[in-house]
C-alpha cells in the first residue's frame, strides 16, 4: 500500500493536541444514561482516533474516489455487461409505489405496484418468447438454480429419472454449480477449435439420464451459437429440455428470442441486461422465464390478474417448487428494469443490442492488429483476445496489460476467462460508450503493446495498491483495524 494522505487510516491521521470538534457550551440539564445495564454506557478510555472534522471529510471523499465505476470510468469487463445505470431509473424506483410498500401489506393497498410487477412478467415473457415468468430468484445463479429445480419437479412428475446436466466447457461457474446444488450429475462437453457447441460429442453426450443442457447464447467467446436449433433438436428428441443461461440478453433484444431458438427455460440479469446497478454482487434480480408445462411449477408466488374483478393477487402455482427466497423478489431492481423497457420500448431495446454489438465489433477491429482475436474477425457484444504473442515476445501478460491500463484511467477488461483461451481478455464495451472513448481505450492498449515489459511488470504505478495477493485478500481478509496491521 502507498502511504498517501487518501489511503492513511484515520488512526494514522489522529493526533491527540487536535480538537475534533467545538460544540457550544450546554443550556439544557443533562442528564445521565440509565444505570441500568453498564453496556449502555461508552467507556470513557475508547480508543477513537482524534481528527479534524475537515481531514475526516477529505478522508472518507478520497477513500470514495479510489474505485473505479461505470460512473467514474470506462468498464469494459466482458460477460459482466458492466452495463450504465441511468439516474432517472434510480430515482423512479425510489417513487412512493414501492418505497413505501411493506412486503406484509394487504394486496388491495398495493395493488399498483402488483400492477407494474405483473407488466414486467409479461415483458419478460414477450422478450424471451417464454410465456411464464417467476421474478422471484435474486440474481443470475439463483435463476439458474430456480429453473434446474422447476425443471426437475417436472420430470418427477412425469416419473423420469433423469439426472445429467450437460454443459459447454466454456460455461459460466455458477452453471455447473447451479447444477449440482439442484442435485443432477455435472457432464462437461468439449467446445470444438471453431468455438462452438460441437453438435457430434453433444449427441455422443445426450442419453435418457439428460435432463437439461445449459448453454449461453451468444456464448461466453461473443458468437451466437448459430446451430442452437439443433441442439436443442438433439435434446428434444432425447426428452431434456435446453437452458439458456441469458447473462447475454444484451446482444440479441429484440432480434431473436430463447423461446424461438429452441430454449424451454432461461434467466435475465437485470443488472446485465436491463441496467439493474451491479452492487458488488448484490443485491440483484434474476427473473426467469418457461415454457408453459414448466409454469406450474414455478416458485411461489406469482403476480396474476383477475379480468373480471381487475384485481391483482400473489398466488402460487399449483405444483410450485415453494420459495426460493422472501417475499415476492427483489423489487427495487425489478422496478429498475421495468422503467428501462419502459423507456426504451421494443424498438429502443432492439437499438441497445445493436450499439453493443457495434462497439464490440468497432473495438475488436481497432485492436486485432495487436492482438490475437482467436475465434474470428466479427463477434457479438463483446470479444475475447489473446496476449499470447506478445508474452511470447516480450513476456508481458494478459494481467499486466489489465493492470498497466489502470494508470491509463480505464477499468481492466475481464482476464484468464474463459479458461481454454491462453492469456485471454474478454472485451465488452455496452452501448453506452461514444466513439470517443472506445478510441481512447484501444490507443491505451496499443501504446501498452508497445511498453518496456519492465513498466508492465510493475503496473500499476499510479494507484494507491501495486498488486495485492489476491488469493490472501479472498482466503484471509483482515476486515477489521488492529494497531498490529500498523
Ligand atoms: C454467463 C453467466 N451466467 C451466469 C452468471 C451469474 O449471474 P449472477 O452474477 O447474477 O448470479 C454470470 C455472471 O457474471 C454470467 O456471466
Amino acid at each position: 500500500m502507498r502511504n498517501t494522505q487518501a489511503t492513511r487510516l484515520l488512526f494514522e491521521l489522529s493526533a491527540s493536541d487536535r480538537a475534533t470538534n467545538v460544540y457550544p457550551d450546554c443550556d439544557v440539564p443533562e442528564s445521565s444514561l440509565p444505570e441500568l445495564d453498564p453496556c449502555w454506557r461508552r467507556s470513557s478510555d475508547l480508543p477513537l482516533p482524534d481528527v479534524p472534522e475537515p481531514d475526516v471529510v477529505r478522508h472518507f471523499l478520497n477513500l470514495s474516489t479510489l474505485n473505479m465505476s461505470v460512473d467514474s470510468h470506462f468498464y469494459p469487463l466482458g460477460s459482466c455487461t458492466m452495463k450504465y445505470n441511468p439516474k432517472r431509473h434510480e430515482r423512479l424506483a425510489r417513487l412512493p409505489l414501492a418505497a413505501n410498500a411493506h412486503p406484509y401489506q394487504p394486496v388491495d393497498q398495493i395493488q399498483g405496484l402488483l400492477k407494474v410487477l405483473f407488466d414486467l412478467q409479461g415483458m419478460l415473457a414477450e422478450i424471451a418468447g417464454l410465456p411464464s415468468v417467476s421474478l422471484h430468484p435474486a440474481a443470475g445463479a439463483q435463476g439458474e438454480l430456480t429453473a434446474l429445480l422447476t425443471a426437475a419437479a417436472w420430470f418427477r412428475d412425469r416419473g423420469e429419472q433423469r439426472t445429467r446436466v450437460i454443459f459447454p466447457s466454456s460455461a459460466h461457474g455458477t452453471n455447473p454449480a447451479s447444477a449440482a446444488l439442484a442435485g443432477f450429475e455435472c457432464v462437461q462437453l468439449k467446445r470444438s477449435k471453431t468455438g462452438f457447441v460441437d453438435l457430434e460429442e453433444l449427441k455422443s453426450l445426450v442419453d435418457e439420464k439428460t435432463a437439461v443442457f445449459m448453454i449461453t447464447n451468444p456464448n461466453t467467446l461473443g458468437l451466437f451459437e448459430h446451430q442452437i436449433s439443433e441442439i436443442a433438436d438433439v435434446l428434444h428428441d432425447a426428452g431434456g429440455l435446453v437452458y439458456i443461461d441469458g447473462a447475454n440478453m444484451n446482444a440479441i433484444l429484440g432480434r431473436t428470442r430463447p423461446g424461438d431458438f429452441g430454449g424451454d427455460m432461461m434467466h435475465y440479469n437485470v443488472h446485465k441486461t436491463f441496467t439493474g446497478p451491479h452492487g458488488a454482487g448484490g443485491p440483484g434480480a434474476g427473473p426467469i422465464a418457461v415454457r408453459d408445462f414448466l409454469a406450474d411449477y414455478l416458485p411461489a408466488p406469482v403476480v396474476t390478474h383477475d379480468t373480471t374483478t381487475d384485481r391483482y393477487e400473489l398466488s402460487t402455482p399449483p405444483k410450485s417448487i415453494g420459495r426460493m427466497r422472501s417475499f415476492f423478489g427483489n423489487v427495487g431492481i425489478l422496478l429498475r428494469g421495468y422503467f428501462y423497457i419502459r423507456t426504451l420500448g421494443g424498438v429502443g431495446l432492439r437499438e441497445a443490442s445493436d450499439n453493443a454489438v457495434l462497439n464490440a465489433n468497432y473495438l475488436l477491429s481497432r485492436l486485432n492488429d495487436v492482438l490475437d482475436v482467436p475465434h474470428g474477425t466479427r463477434c457479438m457484444h463483446e470479444f475475447v483476445a489473446s496476449a499470447k504473442k506478445l508474452k511470447e515476445r516480450n513476456g508481458a501478460t494478459a494481467m499486466d496489460i489489465a493492470k498497466r491500463l489502470l494508470d491509463y484511467g480505464f477499468h481492466a477488461p475481464t482476464v484468464y476467462f474463459p479458461l481454454d483461451v491462453d492469456e485471454a481478455m474478454m472485451m465488452e464495451p455496452t452501448e453506452t460508450e461514444s466513439l470517443a472513448t472506445l478510441d481512447a481505450f484501444a490507443d491505451a492498449i496499443r501504446q501498452i503493446c508497445d511498453e518496456d515489459p519492465d513498466v508492465l511488470r510493475n503496473a500499476p504505478h499510479t494507484t494507491p495498491v501495486c498488486r495485492p495477493d489476491e488469493v490472501s485478500a479472498a482466503r484471509k481478509p483482515v476486515l477489521c483495524w488492529s494497531s498490529d496491521h500498523c
